[in-house]
């Protein structure tokens, strides 16, 4: 029987299913809340009812609360009081788990009396990803039922366990056969009233509490063992103290406001609406402009990829992860068995840090096959060219891989910022290449820029964005040009700190001040790190930046013990006096006045220039919304989740203050200051990026 526009009721026997139903996540809205306490209460008033089972339908259990609600005033029932009628219902309730039980999801979960779910489901509390922690009891009731060092775990890594691995920890009672959720659910609630068992609530049991007193080492192991991780970030250190609670002298409810309390706070963190900025920007990325949702997607059953180095062997370990053949082609058995060897001492590495099992090492590279020969590539559905960065090689590459190619195949390059159009006038089939810009190492940076060609045909646009899901990456459609997006801005970047450090900043203090505002690493730290030699032309090198300079003395970065930083065997770094004196000579000779500069200085002409070269992608329609450039940005590059990405970072601070600013940086140091028409636009309008 239909309750509500959510929820239908159905009775068999003793036991009542409630059974809502929420496309497309089943996310407890205000509806989804009212219609599970419509279908409790009715099940509490039937007399005829013993025991109640809360089942979702569509593709999973309550994916969370609803985040499209957040910041706005909460319309009753709430999910506290929920909560507290399902734990207090005088009939057992049994949550009944397919798909993914999250967040408030799974809270709700824990609230009722037993729990039983498919192997194929998954549990978990992923609210630190949102700059949040669990708020409906999940750090006071998590740990009492699988143990503190799990709950710490699991609530700060916000990672979803399997219900194998839930039901071996406690956190789920039962398993259901797959595809009979409800049939099984139905059978335990029959099996809970005929064995009379109790109405049991988490919230009382303190076994697993008791295994974690007198040890207050478990959380400073903890947090120290983690505090790389969680550099940055309020939540985690906000769900710690929360989960520390549940061990002090405070009563269960206590605790519960304990966890309220913080929760509010961080709510009303830009931490939490930049990360919740993210999560909607990342699932944005993916609806591409201008392509029609039923444009078809072609079958990439076989893949070559064309340069075993770092950059192709990781490309081709990211196609055999997701379990696709792929054919890696190089000029040389040498440089082929290099490759191979690379990839295997990789997947080793990954097995021996549990990672992966160790038998799936050999699955993997049974997935990969080296060839010489470019013609081993026919039958290929898509060939990804990862060559040296040359616009005459690439052509080249093209060219032949015109003749090779069989019809339909994509041909894809993963050139960082040569011309696409212009690689792909090597072929006879423009309509057919597109840009696949990997990131380096491959096979873990989860950003893939799908770069679209003037001709590239909508197909092959769609099927890479699919691709990117495959791989388990996030793609984002960039247009053609200089750098694309990321690589633009960083060119941006990198166009200030190398005129910073001319001006009299250290490389140490640019360093610093990019690391205190939350990036993984400095600039130079990050040019070291890739190498100064990429890209850098021997030939063509004439002294005409510090670079330069630093590559004709052999300095190509860490890799050689020296670049803009010295390095021991370790890889320890520490300021050159050398680098120091080139810097120096070269501000003379062009003539620049060393003086101090400030933190503030160092920072502001960072991040405004990222962000006035974001707003000009946007302008020229390279980017087609803010929000794709601060997913790049936080995906490919480094720029702290918590700050959302450059153009959510500049909408915080408000369309004026960046005009204003960059009126001021102009004044002071010229062109690269000059607002972008769109700032203009938007600032007169009273807009931000979030409106472009
Ligand atoms: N609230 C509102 N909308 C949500 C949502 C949520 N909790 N979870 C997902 N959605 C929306 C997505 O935005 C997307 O919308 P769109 O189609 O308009 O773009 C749609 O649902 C489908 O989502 P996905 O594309 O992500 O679908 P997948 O099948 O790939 O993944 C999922 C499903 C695993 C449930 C994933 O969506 C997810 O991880 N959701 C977030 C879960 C979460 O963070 N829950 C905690 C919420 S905070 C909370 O509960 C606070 C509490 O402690 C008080």
């Amino acid at each position: 029987m239909k309750v509500n526009d959510v929820t239908t009721y159905e009775v068999e026997g003793p036991v009542a299913v409630v059974t809502l139903n929420s496309p497309p996540v089943n996310a407890l809205s205000a509806a989804v809340r009212q219609g599970i306490a419509d279908g409790l209460k009715m099940a509490l008033e039937d007399d005829d009812v013993r025991a109640m089972v809360l089942i979702c339908e569509g593709r999973t259990f309550f994916a969370g609360a609803d985040i499209t609600e957040f910041g706005k005033p909460t319309v009753d029932p709430s999910l506290r009081d929920l909560q507290l009628m399902v734990e207090n219902a005088a009939k057992p309730v049994i949550a009944t788990i397919h798909g993914t039980a999250l967040g408030g999801g799974l809270e709700l979960a824990l609230v009722a009396h037993y729990r039983i779910a498919v192997p194929s489901a998954k549990c978990g509390l992923p609210e630190v990803n949102l700059g949040l922690l669990p708020g409906a009891g999940g750090t006071q009731r998590l740990p009492r039922i699988v143990g503190i060092p799990k709950a710490l775990d699991l609530i700060t890594s916000g990672a979803p366990v399997s219900a194998k691995a839930a039901k071996d920890m406690g956190l789920v009672d039962e398993l259901a056969a797959e595809g009979h959720l409800r049939a099984d659910a139905i059978a335990f609630a029959n099996r809970v009233i005929d064995e009379n068992r109790p109405l049991l609530k988490v919230r009382d049991r303190a076994e697993k509490l008791d295994e974690a007193r007198g040890k207050p080492e478990i959380f400073a192991d903890f947090r120290k063992a983690n505090a790389r991780r969680f550099r940055g970030f309020k939540a985690p250190e906000a769900i710690i103290r929360c989960i520390e609670a549940t061990l002090e002298d405070k009563s269960f409810d206590e605790g519960m406001a304990f966890e309220r309390a913080l929760f509010i706070e961080l709510q009303a963190d830009s931490q939490s609406a930049a990360q919740r900025h993210i999560f909607f920007a990342e699932r944005q990325a993916g609806k591409i402009v201008g392509i029609p949702a039923d444009t078809p997607i072609l079958p990439i059953r076989k893949v070559g990829v064309i340069g075993a180095g770092t950059m192709g062997g990781g490309i081709a370990m990211s196609f055999a992860n997701a379990g696709i053949p792929v054919t890696l082609v190089d000029t040389s058995d040498d440089a082929l068995s290099r490759g191979l060897r690379i990839i295997r001492g990789n997947y080793e590495a990954t097995a021996k840090k549990g990672r992966m099992k160790a038998e799936d090492v050999d699955a993997r590279m049974a997935l990969l096959t080296g060839s010489v020969r470019m013609e081993d590539l026919s039958d290929c559905d898509l060939i990804i060219e990862a060559v040296f960065e040359q616009m005459e090689i690439k052509q080249e590459v093209f060219a032949k891989l015109d003749r090779i190619a069989k019809p339909g195949a994509i041909l894809a390059t993963n050139t960082s910022y040569l011309d696409l159009d212009e690689i792909a006038s090597a072929t006879s089939r423009p309509t057919s290449v597109v840009g696949l810009h990997f990131f380096s190492p491959a096979h873990v940076m989860k950003l893939l820029e799908v770069v679209r060609g003037k001709e590239t045909r909508a197909d092959i646009i769609a099927t890479s964005m699919k691709l990117a899901k495959t791989l388990g990456k996030i793609g984002v459609l960039v247009g053609n040009a200089f750098g694309f997006v990321g690589n633009r801005i960083l060119a941006a970047r990198d166009a200030q700190a190398n005129r910073l450090i001319l001006e009299g900043a250290t490389p140490e203090a640019v360093d610093k001040v990019l690391y205190d505002f939350g990036f993984p690493m400095g600039h130079f730290q990050m040019r070291d790190l890739v190498g100064l030699d990429v890209g850098w032309n021997r030939e063509k090198s004439s002294s005409s930046t510090v670079r330069e300079i630093l590559n004709e003395m052999g300095r190509h970065g860490q890799k050689v013990g020296g670049g803009f930083y010295d390095y021991d065997e370790s890889r320890n770094r520490k300021p050159s006096p050398v680098v120091q004196k080139v810097i120096e000579d070269f501000a003379a000779k062009q003539g620049i006045v060393r003086r101090e500069l400030g933190d503030a200085e160092i920072r502001d002409r960072i991040l405004y220039a990222m962000v006035n070269e974001g707003a000009k992608l946007l302008d020229e329609g390279i980017a087609s919304r803010a929000s794709d450039i601060d997913v790049i940005l936080i995906t490919g590059y480094g720029w702290p989740k918590y700050e959302g990405g450059p153009m959510f970072w500049a909408d915080l601070q408000g369309m004026p203050q960046v005009i204003e600013k960059l009126n001021s940086l102009q004044a002071e140091y010229g062109d690269a200051f000059v607002p972008s028409p769109l700032i203009k636009r938007l600032a007169s309008e009273g807009k931000g990026f979030r409106d472009a």
